[in-house]
């Protein structure tokens, strides 16, 4: 059972799951630079490492505006998918995962960026506490889907039919959220879980308008949960997700 935690105790946790990633990243490799407060971690040991010439020649392609500012801060040098198509590695935090290693990614808003760089590694690597862990997607955390803002209304009862409960990310100040794609954000609840994530990400991709979702089903290679226990690894078994 997760036992509730303060701040101070989750970020030990991130740290803790960080470092752990930290160190599957070796001389020469290209890796993929996810988003979000655990990546945030990750960037920090990377850029210790970096510095200190404990690391070599690592190049880091960004999934976010945001993570290349911090990638920028800490040291760690900057590619783009133009120069470096093919990712050694991608390190990456998820807003849930279940069991079966599928996830929901995207309350950062960065999870078309997230998606694109996750397709184009070899190994995807996902680092989080244990408080993501989840029996059935959709349970803890809303499905993010990223829409073109032309007409985004118009999708409000086309999610309603899929059992979701739609809400258009705003900033606090109340206007739209825009994804650094220029992009709109729908926070879908959907108040039982997801029961069936294949159907509902094909039923998102079939719809005009809809740019991605933040279901990610199938694409982790291993995912590494921090808890008060300590770190440990989920591998995926591939084609059985
Ligand atoms: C970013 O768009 C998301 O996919 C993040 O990876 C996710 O929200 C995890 O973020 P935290 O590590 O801050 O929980």
């Amino acid at each position: 059972m997760v036992v509730p935690r303060s701040e101070s105790d989750i970020e030990v946790l991130k740290r803790n799951a960080a470092l752990e990633a930290a160190d599957r990243v070796h001389e020469g490799m290209v890796i993929g630079l996810g988003t979000g407060s655990t990546v945030a971690h990750f960037l920090e040991i990377l850029g210790e490492r970096i510095r200190a010439r404990a690391l070599r020649d690592v190049v880091g392609i960004p999934t976010s505006e945001r993570t290349a500012a911090n990638a920028r801060r800490v040291g760690v040098p900057l590619a783009t998918l133009e120069d470096e198509p093919v990712l050694d590695l991608t390190v990456d935090g998820a807003d849930e995962v279940d069991p079966h290693l599928n996830m929901i990614k995207g309350m950062g808003g960065a999870l078309l960026r997230e998606k694109i760089v996750a397709c184009a590694s070899n190994y995807l690597l996902i680092i989080a506490d244990e408080r993501k862990l989840v029996s059935r997607l959709g349970t803890r955390s809303p499905l993010p889907v990223e829409v073109i803002p032309f007409g985004w209304p118009l999708h409000l009862t086309f999610l309603d039919t899929l059992g979701a409960q739609p809400v258009l990310r705003t900033w606090n100040h109340g206007e739209a959220f825009h994804t650094d794609n220029g992009h709109y954000i729908l926070d879908c609840r959907f108040p039982a879980g997801i029961a069936d994530p294949a159907k509902v990400e094909r039923s998102l991709r079939d719809r005009v308008g809809i740019v991605e979702s933040g279901l990610f089903l199938g694409l982790a290679d291993e995912v590494i949960i921090a808890g008060g226990e300590g770190v440990r690894t989920l591998v995926a078994a591939k084609g059985t997700a």
